[in-house]
């Protein structure tokens, strides 16, 4: 809570003045408040546990099978961050032998903690969480995010958003902040969010959220998700997870079969 603290003191300094900003990719960039935020937390963290390993955004790739990992996001929703919208956040994961210890996630502009122990419960501001008892899909919210892809992946993701409105959703969000999201869903407020593309960083803290408050969250296949890849995602109130995967499938499928298609003809 030491370095998350002190790394969402960072952004809120930062938050609506003139940070400089560089392009990582097209529409995905990477602002100082990242790089500073990130450096704040990783040497709290080193500080107090120097043999521990880890991964963090910007800068730190350690192997995710270390015994000990930690998994840091410095900002989530730099884009918000950029546009002056406050919705971002701080998300430290703390892993051991693979497994999910400890997950924090700070809005730093809300104050808004959301904390969980392996067995001890997600807790958000100090009140104990559960995911939304809905097992229909008519009768859930949702959300999801859009990677920085401007192409075939994009538009998956927006022939799955509209499978889902023919579902007859109540409707779709889209916050910009993956690690919130993942709070969300284990908060009760969406039945289910989706991604194509995530990083460990983005989901390392939101995931033992949500499974700790009854949820669920694997790759678009229903598998686990990888730390030591980027992977999709579906994570739901645990109840809507297989609904979910077969709105999911055809799309992501797809999509994969396009993406196979194009290596064997050599384009890219
Ligand atoms: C991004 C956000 C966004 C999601 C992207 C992520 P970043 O993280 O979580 O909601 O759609 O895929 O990369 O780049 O702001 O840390
Ligand atoms: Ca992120
Ligand atoms: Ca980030």
């Amino acid at each position: 809570m030491e370095a998350v603290d002190l790394g969402a003191k960072v952004l809120c300094e930062r938050y609506q003045t003139t940070v400089q900003i560089e392009t990582k990719g097209l529409a995905n960039f990477v602002t100082e408040a990242d790089l500073s935020s990130e450096k704040i937390i990783v040497q709290t963290i080193r500080n107090r546990y120097p043999e521990h390993a880890i991964i963090s955004e910007e800068s730190h790739s350690d192997r995710a099978d270390a015994q000990d990992l930690w998994i840091i996001d410095p900002l989530d929703g730099t884009s918000n961050f950029m546009h002056g919208i406050p919705h971002f956040a701080v998300s430290v994961g703390y892993y051991r032998n693979g497994q999910p210890e400890l997950g924090i996630v700070c809005n730093p502009i809300r104050d808004d903690w959301y904390i969980a122990v392996r067995g001890q419960g997600a807790w958000h501001n100090g009140v104990r969480q559960q995911v939304s008892v809905a097992d229909r899909i008519d009768a859930t919210m949702i959300t999801c995010g859009f990677y920085y892809d401007r192409g075939s992946m994009m538009q998956a993701t927006l022939d799955t958003i509209g499978d889902f409105f023919r579902s007859n959703i109540h409707g779709m969000r889209r916050f910009g902040a993956a690690a919130l999201d993942l709070c969300n869903v284990g908060c009760g407020h969406y039945g289910l969010f989706f991604e194509y593309k995530l990083h460990p960083w983005d989901f390392a803290a939101g995931q033992l959220f949500l499974s700790e408050a009854g949820g669920k969250a694997t790759d678009c296949d229903g598998l686990s998700l990888p730390l030591h890849q980027s992977t999709s995602i579906c994570a739901t109130n645990s109840l809507l997870h297989q609904q979910a995967l077969q709105i999911i499938s055809p799309h992501w499928n797809g999509w994969k079969a396009t993406m196979l298609a194009k290596m064997g003809s050599g384009k890219s």
